[in-house]
């Protein structure tokens, strides 16, 4: 079989890296594609949003299945350009993936669907949704209603943060996405990412992760679209796992259904567990996440290609017992370039040849991780990377590159984790020193 991967960021290097362990797979096409994936598929450089030729390639290569797992494509209606066609692409529609696309769409349909989520208001006129903010008790969240590369959200402190993130909506710095605007409670607790693929009637999850969204440790600064992740997380226990499958993974497959948009694909729960011990939802993503992906599907051990398929055949109930996952813990801590998540160099030379040297770990402070940690796995998904015309590869975006490892235990994976990133170098080199310390317990 040949597949086409939309995208070309960390994410999309995990599920080719995924993709091309499976027997099913002969080819790999990424369109774009970055530095790291062109080692594994052939890098085609056409935009994720051109899919009259995304739809020329397929039907020239005879490519089998496209995956789309990259927001703005799929609410541009990238599956149902595909379909329309004929041909077959794993994905939700763009009715479908408006649960992202519209963050107002998502909260009126969690009211009707009884799913919890945090209360709200949605305004279309400035001046209300002003005396809106001044009414409630801060923190408060403003959110503009669209997709907004991750920059849509303020949590903010005080009614005058509320009040200019309220005046840069309607003023247009997300552009459209920002005409209609969504006030939250805010909710304390820890976040979850929770990936449950689905064919529009059956839903499996993925192991449970968490995300560092924010650019500094101890989770400050601006959000980013992610520093880091690990799975599992300690405190997903599968009877818990199972109460959110209940009360908010199959009553949104069941609500989208019974509206005429089944949705087919991955449904990202993002949650916050709030200090009640509840889970309510954060957002609703309709694809998986970077940088998450990077450490749940190394840790998934079934073929993913024949999860996609089944999922494009809507028969996704053979897996209805669960997924099977591996062992262990993966952990991935992103580099990116100073200045990320605003201004960044690009090309800067990034050098890998430390990356070769045996791993030592100075014994004394964990003696009895050493083992796992020389058996541990650590594998460099790259993000923002390319080619310089001499082929050397230098820095493409402000990400660029994620560390996984792969260890018995969270802490064996960070400590690799760490040892590799240190030994890759470039210029502008930043990344957070604290992932995993949240499920350490
Ligand atoms: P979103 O794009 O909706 O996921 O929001 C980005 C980030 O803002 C989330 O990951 C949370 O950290 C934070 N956030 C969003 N909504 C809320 C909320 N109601 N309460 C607390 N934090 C929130
Ligand atoms: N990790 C957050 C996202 O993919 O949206």
């Amino acid at each position: 079989m040949k597949v086409l991967v939309i995208g070309g960021g960390g994410r999309e290097h995990a599920i080719c890296w995924k993709l091309q362990q499976s027997p099913h797979v002969t080819n790999i096409f990424c369109a774009p594609g970055n530095a790291g994936i062109a080692e594994i598929a052939t890098c085609i450089p056409i935009k994720p949003t051109d899919f009259e030729k995304l739809t020329e390639l397929v039907i020239a290569q005879q490519i089998d299945l496209t995956i789309a797992s990259m927001d703005e494509p799929l609410s541009k209606g990238i599956v149902d350009f595909f379909r329309k066609k004929g041909l077959r692409i794993f994905g939700p529609t763009k009715e479908a993936s408006k649960l992202e696309w519209s963050k107002y769409f998502a909260k009126e349909f969690m009211l009707r669907h009884r799913i919890p989520t945090a209360s709200y208001a949605c305004f279309e006129k400035r001046d209300f949704a002003l005396a809106y903010a001044n009414s409630q008790k801060t923190p408060i969240v403003i959110k503009a209603d669209g997709l907004a590369l991750g920059k849509g959200v303020t949590v903010a402190k005080s009614h005058e943060e509320a009040k200019i993130a309220i005046h840069d909506c309607f003023d247009g710095k997300f552009g459209e996405a920002g005409s209609r605007v969504v006030i939250e409670e805010f909710m304390k607790g820890q976040e979850v990412s929770i990936f449950a693929i689905s064919d529009g009637k059956d839903a499996v999850t993925l192991v449970p992760a968490q995300d560092y969204k924010r650019l500094l440790e101890g989770d400050q600064g601006p959000n980013t679209g992610g520093m880091g992740a690990y799975a599992p997380v300690p405190f997903m226990t599968p009877e818990f796992l199972g109460k959110i499958k209940e009360e908010i993974i199959i009553p949104t497959i069941e609500g989208m259904a019974k509206e005429g948009n089944p949705f087919q694909g991955i449904l990202y729960c993002g949650l916050m567990i709030t200090e009640d011990g509840s889970a309510k939802v954060v957002e609703f993503n309709s694809r998986l996440g970077d940088p998450e992906t990077q450490v749940v599907l190394p840790l998934l051990d079934e073929d993913f290609f024949e999860i996609c398929w089944a999922v494009t055949e809507g028969d996704l109930g053979k897996y209805k017992e669960g997924l099977h996952r591996l062992g262990g813990a993966a952990l991935c801590v992103v580099i990116a370039c100073k200045g990320y998540p605003q201004n960044y160099k690009k090309g800067i030379p990034v050098n890998f040849t430390r990356l070769n040297e045996p791993v030592e770990i100075v014994s004394g402070k964990n003696p009895q991780t050493l083992e796992s940690i020389l058996r541990a796995k650590g594998i460099i998904f790259h993000a923002g990377t390319a080619r310089d015309t001499d082929g050397n590869l230098v820095s493409n975006g402000g990400r660029v590159v994620g560390v996984t490892a792969l260890a018995d235990s969270l802490l064996d994976a960070q400590v690799l984790a760490y040892k590799l990133c240190e030994r890759i170098d470039f210029e502008d080199k930043y990344y957070r020193k604290d992932i995993g310390d949240k499920g350490m317990v």
